[in-house]
């Protein structure tokens, strides 16, 4: 048998540990998640049909299981690519992707992966930066492909220009309560498409809701200090769909459609974390530019 490298070695221990960690009995199964009722015009109904078992993307990346402690679940992380890329394949061929609050690099490269001609993250932690960077180094791709600025999104934003056919809000939303910077910054990339992918305790309640709390700045996953932070304390928000259409509305963007969440967890039972998904609390949402010319990119 042909030896193993020091890396294919230890990327195999990993998926070892992960199958072991994530495989419950298997007499267990998942109960069939609830379709995502959504008060609006679209429902994940329109999504495409189909099987939707996943492809465990992550697993030629295995240095992304080790690189962050937050949604370290390996399954969960894969059935989040499957939402995020598998069902928006189309809209990543030669795009350039603006991803906001990068953190390790996974949905960077993940974009390069799925065909973007270029990435810039912008993450306001340092190290998740410097991560950021080796991790995409390690897997080929270097400046002239991705890169990764430090700072606060809002500030970014509001300060360097950027251009982007795809703007990525990837569990973000509910790390900040200044949707107009954040938006109003979106908008101005002239990116015709976002996704936003994101929870709320009240997601799909037809009334308009920000569920507002407070998080500490220290811990890895969380909001980042800012400019109004006082002390380590972050006031943050979590909009519910029916909010999250009024703000899009507000800047020239609606929401096209919902990932099948509901296919993805019956398609692969006994995945494990994902309740938040199955409960219908998150969503992964693809929006269009409501004023950019169909078909065009940017
Ligand atoms: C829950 S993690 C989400 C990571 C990744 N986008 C995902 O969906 O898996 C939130 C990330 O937002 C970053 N972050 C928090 N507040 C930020 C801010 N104001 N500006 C930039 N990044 C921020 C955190 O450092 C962390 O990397």
């Amino acid at each position: 048998m042909a030896r193993m490298s020091l890396r294919q070695q230890s990327a195999r221990a990993l998926r070892g540990v992960a199958w072991r960690i994530e495989r419950p009995p298997r007499t267990w199964r998942r109960p069939a998640a609830p379709p995502q009722q959504d008060p609006g015009e679209l429902t994940a109904a329109e999504s495409p049909p189909g099987s939707r078992i996943a492809s465990w993307f992550f697993e030629q990346f295995p240095r992304f299981y080790l690189t962050s402690s937050t949604g370290l679940n390996t399954g969960r992380l894969n059935l989040r690519y499957e939402a995020i890329f598998g069902q928006n394949r189309d809209i990543f061929a030669g795009a350039s992707v603006l991803d906001l609050a990068s953190h390790d690099g996974r949905w960077s490269l993940a974009a390069l992966a799925s065909g973007a001609r270029s990435v810039t993250g912008i993450e306001a932690r340092p190290e998740l930066v410097k991560a950021a960077t080796e991790n995409l180094e390690e897997y080929g791709f270097g400046a002239d492909r991705v890169r990764f600025v430090c700072g606060d999104v809002h500030e970014v934003l509001s300060t360097q220009d950027f251009a982007a056919d795809v703007v990525l809000c990837l569990g973000f939303l509910y790390h900040t309560l200044r949707y107009n910077e954040l938006l109003h910054g979106i908008r101005r990339t002239g990116a015709r498409y976002l996704i936003i992918d994101t929870f709320s305790p009240y997601m799909m309640g037809p009334v308009p809701n920000v569920h507002v709390l407070t998080e500490q700045a220290e811990e890895e996953g969380k909001a980042a200090a800012d400019t109004y932070t006082d002390g380590a304390s972050v006031l943050v928000g979590c909009p519910n769909l029916a909010a999250i259409r009024i703000m899009l509305g507000a800047y020239g963007y609606r929401v096209e459609r919902l990932s099948d969440w509901a296919g993805l967890l019956r398609d692969n039972q006994g995945t494990d974390n994902c309740g938040d998904y199955a409960n219908g609390r998150r969503i992964t949402a693809r929006c269009v530019n409501t004023s950019a010319a169909p078909g065009s990119t940017g």
